[in-house]
């Protein structure tokens, strides 16, 4: 089953054609970040509008990029929840509208479970896999993908899964995003319960307004994670915030210590302008408070995905969404975790349609699909309320 999805919840433009779930056909994401970064984050009314430029001809090249026409097309799909409602809107209207056109069933999927299922499609191969952009000069993902999707654990290999097949069930996901910080147990696609989650901000979102405070561009996550690269982890203590349930997270406190360290730092009190903060931060400061607060979020979220590992022994373990990207993150994880750790390459962590379409074909195993006349974005929309096959 061949099927088109669609993905435009926040800053990316994506379309992708994936077989039976696995087969990356195409992957075409046409990336904002270089209209944002002017405004060193995303602006809602700006994404919408350029979404709306140019979903149809990512849909195209998806469409050519695949070799398909769409007789060749057994169903569609697109990200309802959650996200932007104005980028929502567009993705929702387009797919409504091509299923109605096209004739072709329409599936709705909810934007971090899908996430999780980038780690379902395998050996993408560099060409399509890739990510390839609909304009010339649209920002690509940075670094090159990965042949291998897995690291192997640096503890017991007897009790290693047999990660070519892909992630089995039970399956513990750690998602991570700009929006997300969750802890999922999947017992089957579609069963799952959310073991904890972010009280506050995501873990990504801690990493963009960490960025902000020290200087370096938007989107933070890379930018915090370069910068770490010379700068000392133990330079600062951050703290880590303790939660009454052991899988939960919180981040803004974090932040807010970061905030205080620089401040003091550069010898300024709270109430100085926190837009002129960066100037007064040298490099050596900036690597070094990057370095410390990387390490600290990435353990924070390493300490909770462990404790869930020796309480629910899952066979595997996914880390999704944007911070998967982190090497720091894959490294504490394969260090500390007794198997091999499932992520995806760096192009299909970040938002791509591809996983939309991958999730989509479990999805329409055991459900329905929906009437394009009704379909409706909701966006605050939590992974709970969208478990779909518990019995
Ligand atoms: O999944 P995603 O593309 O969009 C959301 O659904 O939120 O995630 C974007 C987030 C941003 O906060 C970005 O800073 C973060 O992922 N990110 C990273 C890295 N690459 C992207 N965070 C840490 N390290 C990275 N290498
Ligand atoms: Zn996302």
């Amino acid at each position: 089953m061949k099927v088109l999805a669609i993905e435009s919840s926040c800053d990316e433009t994506a379309a992708a054609v994936v077989e039976n779930g696995t087969d990356l056909l195409s992957n075409v994401i046409q990336s904002q970040i270089d209209i944002h970064a002017v405004f060193g984050g995303v602006v809602p009314e700006v994404a919408a509008r350029s979404h709306l430029e140019v979903i149809l001809p990512v849909v195209d090249k998806a469409l050519a990029d695949a070799s398909c026409t769409w007789d060749d097309i057994d169903a569609l799909a697109v990200t309802y929840a959650p996200g932007l409602v104005g980028s929502l809107l567009i993705g929702t209207l387009a797919a409504r509208t091509l299923a109605l056109l096209k004739n072709k069933p329409l599936y709705p999927i909810h934007h971090v479970e899908g996430h999780v299922y980038a780690n379902f499609i395998s050996h993408p191969t560099p060409a399509v896999g890739r990510g390839s952009s609909f304009s010339e000069d649209s920002a690509l993902p940075a670094e090159r993908p990965k042949t291998d999707n897995q690291i192997a654990g640096s503890a017991s290999k007897e009790n290693d899964v047999n990660s070519s097949d892909g992630p089995s069930f039970p399956l513990l996901a750690l998602i991570v995003s700009g929006g997300h910080s969750q802890l999922v147990l999947f017992r089957d696609h579609g069963d799952y319960e959310l073991l904890g989650q972010t009280q506050d901000d995501a873990v990504g979102e801690a990493f963009d307004k960490v960025a902000k405070i020290i200087g370096l561009p938007y989107p933070g996550g890379p930018s915090i994670a370069k910068a770490a690269e010379s700068g000392n982890p133990k330079a600062f203590a951050f703290p880590k915030a303790r939660m009454q349930n052991p899988y939960d997270f919180s981040f803004s406190g974090l932040k807010t210590a970061v905030l205080r360290a620089v401040q003091a730092e550069v010898g300024v009190t709270y109430d100085f302008p926190s837009h002129q903060l960066p100037e007064r931060v040298s490099d050596v400061l900036r690597a070094n408070v990057a370095a410390s607060f990387q390490h600290v979020a990435v353990e924070t979220l390493v300490d909770k995905a462990e404790k869930a590992f020796h309480d629910y022994s899952p066979t595997s373990v996914v880390i999704a969404g944007g911070v998967a990207a982190n090497q720091e993150l894959r490294r504490q994880l394969s260090e500390r975790l007794p198997l091999y750790i499932e992520y995806a390459p760096m192009y299909l962590c970040t938002d791509n349609a591809a996983m939309i379409a991958s999730l989509a074909y479990y999805y329409a195993e055991k459900n329905e699909p929906t009437d394009p006349r009704d379909l409706e974005v909701i966006p605050s929309l939590s992974m709970t309320k969208t478990a779909w096959a518990r019995s």
